[in-house]
């Protein structure tokens, strides 16, 4: 991992949270990498024009005049740093259900027919590889889950733009609620900021994990405990939660919940499945902190309900790891106040 780009968008200067989880993530990538060399453009400080008949012909057509030759020179500009990046990190405020239009002329001006992507016989075709992306995400509101989910034009939209071009392999960083109050814009952030370090590096967290446990190993099995909640608890599309589970859980794992209990990925992932099947489809569940761990065990509360309604039950998951992935899970549930 070489280059870094980094793009913010947000209008809102020092209390813009995107902003400080981009940095975030930048710190952590030159941690990870101390030799990275770091592009940065601030679409608000420095916004890229939005398209106009002049900017068009000079990215898609022959540039002529002075106004073609500008935009055709910015767009070289910006397509010349999106192909020398290795990952790219972009700060995507949530603006009016969709991303800022800073971002969106940036991302006008580097889908370019025949440079990013092209029309051939099996329809498009992103012509940039091996690069990965970073998105952080901040809304006010709640979209990941529950039934505004459909109102969310922000992440299958950067989703789209990204795997047009070729970058397919993306993590999304979500900072939700942010306007739900100080304590949930927190834990909010909490969330964030383990996505953000399993993001970065999972393979290495893991094996910082395992390796250095004199360090702090429970840095890392804070980020597994926080993912497992989110990525395999819930999530309801089997394919993608058992390669997750691949991923965190130890090949011969056991989850013991309650009533039964079972071992390896595919039984872990159906017992899942079944836990799924009932409860309601808006059910979700969040960590009410971080996990915490140490010596080899963590542990994380959670609530689980619908979206915007009373926790119906809540329960505590009792971890131990073994080489930086999660060797048992143990699930307590106790039956939430009525
Ligand atoms: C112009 C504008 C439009 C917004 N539209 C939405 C929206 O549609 N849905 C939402 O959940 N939050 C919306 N928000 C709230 C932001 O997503 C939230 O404040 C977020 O923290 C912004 O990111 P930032 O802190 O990096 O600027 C909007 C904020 C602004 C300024």
């Amino acid at each position: 991992m070489g280059n870094i780009l980094a793009i913010d968008s947000s209008v809102s200067g020092d209390s813009s949270i995107s902003r400080g989880l981009v940095q975030d993530t930048v710190v952590r990538l030159l941690e990870a990498n101390p030799k990275a060399a770091l592009t940065y453009r601030d679409l608000a400080a420095a916004p890229v024009p939005h398209l106009t008949p002049a900017t068009v012909a000079g990215i898609r057509g022959t540039a002529e005049t002075d106004a073609e030759i500008a935009a055709r020179m910015l767009s070289d500009e910006l397509i010349a740093e999106l192909q020398s990046a290795d990952v790219i990190v972009i700060g995507a405020p949530m603006y009016n259900f969709s991303i800022p239009t800073s971002l969106r002329a940036w991302f006008d001006h580097v889908l370019r027919p025949r440079v990013t992507f092209r029309y051939g016989e099996n329809g498009a075709e992103g012509l940039l590889s091996g690069k990965r992306a970073i998105v952080v995400e901040t809304r006010g509101g709640v979209y990941s889950e529950g039934p505004t989910r459909g109102m969310d034009f922000q992440e299958p939209y950067l989703k789209t733009l990204l795997a047009f071009i070729g970058i397919t392999d993306v993590a999304f960083i979500h900072a939700e609620k942010i306007g739900y109050g100080p304590e949930a814009q927190q834990l909010s952030l909490a969330k964030a900021r383990e996505q953000i370090d399993a993001a970065v590096n999972p393979r290495a967290a893991a094996e910082y994990a395992s390796d250095n446990a004199q360090a702090d190993p429970a840095i890392a099995w804070n980020a597994l405990m926080q993912k497992n909640l989110d990525d395999v608890f819930g999530e309801r599309d089997a394919a993608r939660r058992l390669d997750v589970i691949r991923q965190i859980y130890c090949d011969d794992a056991v989850l013991h919940e309650p009533d039964h209990s079972v071992r390896g990925h595919d039984a872990i992932s159906q017992a899942v499945t079944e836990l799924l099947a009932h409860l309601p489809a808006d059910f979700a569940f969040s960590a009410i902190r971080p996990a915490s761990s140490h010596n080899g065990i963590g542990r994380v509360q959670w609530t689980a309900g619908p979206p915007e309604g009373p926790a119906e039950v809540t329960g505590i998951d009792i971890a131990s790891f073994d080489g930086g992935r999660i060797r048992s899970l143990h699930v307590f549930l106790d039956q939430a106040d009525a």
